[in-house]
């Protein structure tokens, strides 16, 4: 089970990953060190990374991070089935790698992504079940997959007595998609927690961006499928919402509304202030006027769960 306390987590896609996210020009790893401890002096411990972020960097810069705290930390990583990867043993040498550059000897929870080539979902919860039964990893969870792949994943897992810890997939204003395709209930139903990848739109929601201002790089092309007509009056409603609550920003609404819904928004960070900013979700919450008011303008849907 995905400890029930957690309602904020950190996303460590940009961690590392200079291409598409600025790594090395914007900020730095010293950005990125101040912006952890500040998550865990206020007392946001969950990290997810993958080994595909900065090929295998984001790991290592939060392996380094875990090492130089006693603080004890909730991380996830992922197991991405690659067309190459045929047999169990190219699953277990993933993991040891992902472990290596961690600096861990057991993994607090893998997720695995979908299903490629030979890794089917079968082979997949497999290989998890091994992973478990060895004492490398302590809990299972997925990310990416669509309904059908979860029921099946779990069909498959719970023969070898485990369940389902969380699922990481891509949930915000502007991407209400899994309220609508079955995963959200779905999840609910079976106690998955989700865990919200890009809760601000790849930052789109924090007002900085506009088409006359688009963010830097490939990041500009990714974040185009959020865009929506209108986007500048959900902005300055959520900074209204923003204003009547303390003088919050439309940052923090966003990772709100996420709360609002019984889903765990993981903000990626790259900065001190960005932390001391997202670490404030959990301690406020929007009123239920306020969700309503934003689920309208977003294509109201109604989903269970709510935080
Ligand atoms: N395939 C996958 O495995 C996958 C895919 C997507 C996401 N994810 C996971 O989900 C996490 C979150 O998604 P994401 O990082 O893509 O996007 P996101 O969380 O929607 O946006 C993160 C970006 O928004 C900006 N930001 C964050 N907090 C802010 C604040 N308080 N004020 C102003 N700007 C702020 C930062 O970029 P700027 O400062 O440059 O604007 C930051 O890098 C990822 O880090 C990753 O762990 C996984």
């Amino acid at each position: 089970m995905f400890p029930s306390e957690i309602k904020l987590g950190v996303g460590t896609w940009a961690w590392g990953e200079r291409l598409l996210w600025g790594y090395g020009q914007e900020y730095n790893k010293t950005d990125l060190s101040a912006a952890f401890r500040r998550y865990l002096n206020d007392g946001v411990y969950f990290f997810s990374t993958s080994p595909a972020f900065g090929e295998g960097d984001s790991e290592r810069i939060l392996g380094e991070f875990n090492a130089q705290t006693p603080a004890e930390l909730l991380i996830a990583t992922k197991y991405v089935p690659r067309p190459w990867h045929l047999r169990r043993s190219d699953f277990m040498e993933s993991l040891k790698q992902s472990l290596l550059r961690l600096g861990l000897n057991k993994l607090d929870i893998l997720e695995i992504c979908p299903p490629t080539g030979r890794m089917t979902i079968s082979r997949l919860a497999d290989c998890a079940a091994e992973a478990v039964e060895l004492g490398l990893v302590e809990q299972v969870g997925l990310s990416g997959m669509d309904a059908h792949q979860i029921d099946s994943f779990n069909e498959a897992l719970s023969r070898f007595g485990y369940s389902i810890a969380c699922l990481e997939t891509p949930y915000n204003l502007l991407d209400r998609s899994i309220e609508k395709n079955g995963v959200l209930d779905l999840c609910h139903g079976l106690n998955i927690t989700v865990l919200a990848q890009q809760p601000l739109a790849m930052g789109l929601l924090t007002g900085k961006y506009n088409t006359e201002a688009p963010a830097s790089g490939s990041r500009r092309q990714l974040m185009l499928r959020y865009y929506m007509p209108r986007l500048d009056i959900l902005l300055r409603t959520m900074n209204h919402i923003g204003l009547e609550n303390g003088g919050k920003n439309s940052a923090q609404v966003a990772l709100n509304w996420i709360a609002r819904k019984g889903v765990v928004p993981i903000p990626g960070t790259k900065t001190l202030a960005q932390a001391i900013e997202n670490a404030q979700t959990p301690a406020w919450r929007i009123t239920p006027e306020q969700t309503a008011l934003l689920d309208t303008l977003t294509g109201k849907t109604e989903v269970r769960g709510e935080g």
